[in-house]
């Protein structure tokens, strides 16, 4: 981990919805928390697990005394959400990192957000942000049905009531929210956040590539049961990266995207979506075999001579990139 540690006491775990939890985290000696933006995560040391786990922060950022995560288990993930499911109780105490925040809400006239499942937790502190602060905003959020939806009594009170939009597949997406009528019209100065599955996410940037919304508009992080950007089922391992104008040599561990090293290390490189959907962060690959984790180049395949560097990892040891 890259940024200071913090370790947090579990001061309530509660159900929200079938199969997911909320952990409200606070310091252990009562003092106030390093504050956090909405959009932002904590890097979680799950107890039992190597490696860290991302799960966005969904209560008020205006708070300072906690810090309140939400957790789907899925048996088929990688782990984490079962071991954060089975592992850890109220007084336990965690390692985290201080929010991190790779999914930060920009200066709009208006909002529209969009949440499949779990990937409700970072627009919810969005909404809660935007609500306090008289903004004009939407959230739709989709979900399998209401047993499967999390945060139910809060979004349904006065506050919340008239923007929140709850949309029931019954697991069939094709009878959920239609993204392209959605879409279809837009005002000035609108941005659109979108966070959830896969699936989701590509309704989402092809619904807004055809009514032609402004790639600077629309932003995305992708969401798993095992947290932010965990789109792929498959273990990930740590690999170097070695910049070609100075032949420094970082390393990337599991959990970590090239560009937040990259970004770390001082190394810019621009970045939009941060989902592996716009194709913002195309990086030259000059020796070395990436793994291709974007949704952007499927139907133009990119070979191995580039890679979007906010998800895709790498195949082989080391990738020599051109920068
Ligand atoms: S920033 Fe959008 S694909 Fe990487």
């Amino acid at each position: 981990m890259t940024t200071n540690t913090l370790r947090l006491r579990v001061a309530r775990i509660t159900r929200e919805a079938e199969g997911i939890q909320s952990y409200e985290l606070v310091s252990q000696d009562g003092s106030a928390l390093p504050e956090f933006e909405a959009g932002a995560h904590l890097d979680v040391q799950v107890p039992g697990l190597n490696g860290m786990r991302q799960y966005s922060l969904c209560n008020d950022p205006s708070e300072t005394h906690r810090y309140v995560i939400a957790v789907q288990r899925d048996a088929n993930g990688r782990g984490g959400s079962k071991a954060m499911h089975e592992n850890v109780h109220e007084g336990d105490v965690l390692t985290v990192s201080e929010p991190l925040n790779d999914f930060p809400l920009l200066y709009g006239r208006s909002y529209v957000l969009i949440a499949g499942g779990i990937g409700i937790t970072p627009l919810l502190a969005m909404a809660r942000l935007l609500e306090r602060t008289g903004a004009e905003w939407v959230l739709h959020y989709c979900t399998r049905d209401a047993d499967r939806t999390a945060f139910r009594e809060l979004l349904s009170t006065p506050s919340f009531a008239g923007r929140v939009h709850v949309h029931h597949d019954g697991g069939d997406p094709s009878k959920g929210l239609d993204v392209r009528a959605l879409l279809a019209t837009r005002g000035p100065g609108t941005r659109l956040y979108c966070c959830g599955p896969a699936g989701l996410m590509k309704a989402v940037r092809e619904a807004a590539t055809l009514h032609k919304w402004p790639w600077e508009k629309v932003h995305f992080e992708a969401f798993t049961a095992e947290g932010t950007s965990a789109t792929h089922a498959t273990p990930e391992e740590d690999f170097e990266v070695s910049l070609k104008s100075t032949g420094q040599v970082l390393r990337v561990p599991a959990g970590k995207s090239v560009l937040n090293v990259l970004r770390t290390h001082g190394v810019k490189v621009e970045s939009d979506c941060e989902a592996g959907s716009c194709g913002t962060c195309v990086t030259r690959v000059c020796e070395g075999t990436p793994e291709h984790r974007d949704t952007f180049f499927q139907q133009e395949p990119a070979g191995n001579e580039r890679m979007l560097v906010c998800v895709s990892r790498a195949r082989s040891k080391r990738l020599v990139l051109d920068l």
